[in-house]
C-alpha cells in the first residue's frame, strides 16, 4: 500500500513538473514591480521599480516603459540596440525619463523620472516586449499629489467646472466617492453648488481621491485644466 501511494505521489509530481515547465516555456524570466501605489509630489524625482527574477542582464534586450491608461503607442522610455531611443517618447517625457545602465546588468530595470508633474499621475507599464510569454511585464500605478493644485484653484474651479457629474461619476466607479455623495452632489441647485459639495467629499478624501479627480479634470475639462496649468508655469 505505502510503495503504491508513494509511486503514485511520485507521478503526479512528475506530470505536475512537466505541466509547468511546458506552460513557462523556455523563457522562465519574469518581470516583478510592486504591488501599491508609488505616491509623490509635484516636482520630485522618483523611481518606479521593475526587475528581472532571476537576475539577469537585459543589456541585449528590448526595454519599453508605456503609460497602459493613455491612448498612445508612443513609450514613456524605450531601450534598444543597447542605448535609449527618443524618436518614439511621448513628448511630455523627454529629458526626464532614465534607466540606471549600470544596474542593468543585474536585470534591475527600474525608471526614473524626474521632476514628476502632476500630469505623470497614471499606471505605468514596464515589458520586454521580445518575451513574449506571460509574466514578462508589470504594471505600477503612479499618484502624485493634487493637493496643492486644488488648494490654489479652488474658487476657479468651483466657478468654471460644468462637467460635474460626468467626473463625480469617474469617482463613483473607481470606488473613490459612496453613492449618496452622489446623489447629495446631483441635488445641488448649480454647477457652483454641486462643485462646493465635491469640495467637500474631496476635503475629506485622500491623496487617491484627489489625485483621480484632477485626472477626471483633465479628462472632462481639457481647455479650463490647460489654462490652469498653463498659468502656474
Ligand atoms: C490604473 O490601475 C488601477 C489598479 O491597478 C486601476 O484601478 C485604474 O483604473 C487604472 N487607471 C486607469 C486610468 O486605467
Ligand atoms: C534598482 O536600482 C535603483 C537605483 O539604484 C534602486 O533604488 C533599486 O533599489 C534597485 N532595485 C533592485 C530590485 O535592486
Ligand atoms: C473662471 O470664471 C471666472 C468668473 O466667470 C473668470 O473670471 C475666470 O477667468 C475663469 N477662470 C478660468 C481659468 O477660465
Amino acid at each position: 500500500m505505502k510503495t503504491i501511494l508513494a509511486s503514485a505521489s511520485l507521478c503526479f509530481g512528475i506530470l505536475f513538473m512537466c505541466v509547468s515547465f511546458s506552460t513557462t516555456g523556455s523563457s522562465q524570466i519574469q518581470v516583478v514591480g510592486q504591488t501599491g501605489p508609488v505616491v509623490a509630489k509635484e516636482g520630485d524625482d522618483i523611481i518606479l521599480p521593475c526587475s528581472l527574477v532571476p537576475k539577469g542582464s537585459v543589456e541585449d534586450t528590448i526595454v519599453e516603459w508605456t503609460r497602459s491608461d493613455l491612448n498612445t503607442n508612443k513609450k514613456v522610455h524605450l531601450y534598444k540596440d543597447g542605448k535609449d531611443t527618443v524618436g518614439d517618447q511621448i513628448p511630455g517625457y523627454m529629458t526626464r525619463t532614465s534607466l540606471f545602465k549600470e544596474e542593468m546588468k543585474t536585470g534591475n530595470i527600474s525608471l526614473k523620472l524626474s521632476g514628476v508633474k502632476l500630469s505623470d499621475t497614471g499606471n505605468y507599464t514596464c515589458r520586454l516586449p521580445k518575451e513574449n510569454s506571460q509574466g514578462t511585464e508589470t504594471t505600477i500605478r503612479l499618484i502624485v499629489d493634487a493637493t496643492t493644485f486644488l488648494n490654489i484653484f479652488r474658487n476657479d474651479l468651483i466657478w468654471n467646472v460644468t462637467k460635474v457629474m460626468p467626473i463625480v461619476n469617474g469617482l463613483l466607479e473607481t470606488g473613490l466617492i459612496q453613492k449618496k455623495v452622489k446623489s447629495m452632489i446631483s441635488t445641488a441647485g448649480t454647477h457652483q453648488d454641486q462643485m462646493r459639495q465635491l469640495f467637500q467629499a474631496l476635503d475629506e478624501g485622500d491623496v487617491e481621491m484627489k489625485s483621480a479627480f484632477y485626472s477626471l479634470l483633465c479628462k472632462h475639462e481639457p481647455d479650463l485644466t490647460g489654462k490652469l496649468v498653463e498659468s502656474l508655469e
